[in-house]
């Protein structure tokens, strides 16, 4: 498998081509119901690497800095539509109400495409492996004339997927499974689905569709046949058949997330980080991880991990929606929640939850503790079963700790509440006031010895038990 996910250098390359050639949609498919799923779910809303499919068709689409982006709705519609809008990128949700096939799902987008000059191109939101380039492949194809370009791939075995009817490097049509003769059949060049064209042009052969064939859809596939008799010229773009695979049970969908797993096993061993097992880390798509990081066996990477250079993260860790930097250490078996951000050298040991809190370089919390909604100062030490107290069943309220500071072990820190630049806590206090810098907080029952009394203790409970015992 030799896919590169979210190869950084696709963005160089798909500006030098944006200043060349003209504006690009994309129009995601993802009206299907996706039965075989047996889920509850929209089909585009599983994720994949931490992602919603969809927006994996989206990563590979925003190579061509796309203008627009028209995702085609249908099952689940509203809560793909959340999804879709709940995302940074501009994306427009349209409603096929009926499915009516791939054809008439596209000529869903034209009314949002209406003013749009450029090319479109169709991809499936349930295909997440597209790559990049060989968007990149199909655009040049286009700059190159041809009206219309598929994507198309050898099948090791092309079962029931619409086979590319060639003469030399002319596509002459898409004929689906279904309708195809034996001899059809037997092509193994098939149809991945996705497709460009200028946006106008390809709404004007999508006019020229008719359902009549074996599944009484509107196939998409047709605007070749269409576009042949407009005298328009169709060409098909190749890539690995690893590329086009779609998800349509939950079996396709573990074993694509092995297939990302692998890949960005391997691109982070490319990129100089250390896995002592690879096997055992799992990454999100987005997931970053800088030079000379070490990773130890069983870390689970959530989405939107930031991990610098020379950090080390120790088995057994969980982090999610965090910022590691250069040279901290994190776990083993520790917890890193979102918003937790850990400045040069800071060190956050085993048992310990982050979340929402800024580690100062060269802090330390080795030990069992939980900060939230905290900042501590660089230098500060937080002992063993510190825990800042940060909600107050409505509310949650900040805790600061100022440089150099030493949190006792067990202290209680009942935010909102300060403790300023090397100031001290004993240990087992409940800090529920500010305490000054340099100052020492001190909150705890005061202890007694009392000599003797052990003893005289377990001689009364040992008696009470033989009498106990004789009964
Ligand atoms: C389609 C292609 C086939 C190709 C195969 C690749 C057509 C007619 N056939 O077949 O040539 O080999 O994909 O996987 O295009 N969708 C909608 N609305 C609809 C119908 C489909 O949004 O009305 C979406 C689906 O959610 C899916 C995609 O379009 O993401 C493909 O639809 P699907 O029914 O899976 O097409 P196939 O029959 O597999
Ligand atoms: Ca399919």
């Amino acid at each position: 498998m030799t896919i590169a996910c979210y190869a950084a250098s696709v963005k160089t390359s798909a500006r030098t081509r944006k200043e060349q050639i003209m504006a690009t949609a994309l129009i995601i498919l993802a009206a299907g119901q996706g039965k075989r799923m047996n889920s509850d779910l929209p089909k585009v809303l599983h994720e994949l690497g931490g992602t919603p499919l969809f927006a994996h068709a989206l990563a590979a689409g925003s190579a061509l800095a796309p203008d627009r982006v028209v995702l085609v709705a249908g099952n689940g519609a509203e809560a793909v539509t959340k999804a879709a809008t709940d995302r940074d990128d501009e994306i427009e949700v349209v409603l096929q109400e009926e499915r009516l096939g791939t054809g008439h799902a596209v000529d869903q987008a034209r009314t949002a495409l209406g003013g749009f000059t450029g090319d479109a191109i169709v991809l499936y939101g349930d295909t997440p492996f597209i790559r990049p380039e060989t968007l990149e492949a199909m655009m040049e194809a286009r700059a190159s004339g041809a009206d219309v370009v598929i994507l198309g791939f050898e099948a090791a075995d092309p079962k029931r997927y619409g086979r590319l009817v060639m003469d030399g490097k002319e596509l002459l049509r898409i004929v689906e499974f279904n309708d195809a003769s034996d001899e059809e059949r037997a092509i193994t060049l098939c149809n991945s689905g996705v497709v460009a064209a200028d946006s106008a042009t390809l709404f004007e052969l999508i006019d020229g569709l008719s359902n009549e064939n074996a599944a009484g859809e509107y196939y998409l596939t047709d605007i070749v046949e269409v576009a042949r008799a407009k005298g328009l010229r169709a060409e098909a773009v190749t890539c690995d058949e690893a590329e086009t695979l779609g998800i349509n049970t939950r079996a396709e969908l573990a074993a694509a997330e092995a297939q990302l797993q692998d890949m960005k096993r391997a691109e982070a061993l490319e990129n100089g980080v250390t896995l002592v097992a690879p096997e055992t880390v799992f990454f999100c798509a987005d997931t970053v991880i800088g030079r000379d990081a070490v990773v130890e066996p069983n870390v689970v990477f959530g989405p939107d991990v930031t991990v610098e250079s020379n950090a080390r993260i120790r088995a057994f860790s969980h982090l999610e929606g965090c910022h590691v930097s250069a040279g901290a250490v994190v776990g083993p078996y520790a917890r890193l929640r979102p918003g937790a951000e850990l400045a040069e050298r800071a060190k956050v040991g085993n048992f310990v939850e982050i979340k929402n809190a800024q580690i100062a370089e060269g802090a330390k919390v080795n030990h069992l503790s939980y900060i939230g909604d905290a900042s501590v100062g660089e230098g500060a030490n937080i002992g063993a079963g510190t825990i800042t107290c940060n909600y107050d069943g409505v509310f949650k309220h900040r805790t600061e700790i100022g440089a150099r500071a030493f949190i006792g072990s067990d202290t209680m820190l009942v935010a909102p509440v300060r403790v300023g630049a090397d100031a001290m806590t004993a240990t087992g206090t409940v800090v529920t006031r500010d305490i000054a810098d340099g100052a020492m907080g001190v909150g705890r029952a005061r202890m007694e010895v009392k000599p003797g009394f052990a003893v005289k203790l377990f001689d009364k409970l040992r008696a009470k038990k033989a009498r106990q015992k004789g009964k």
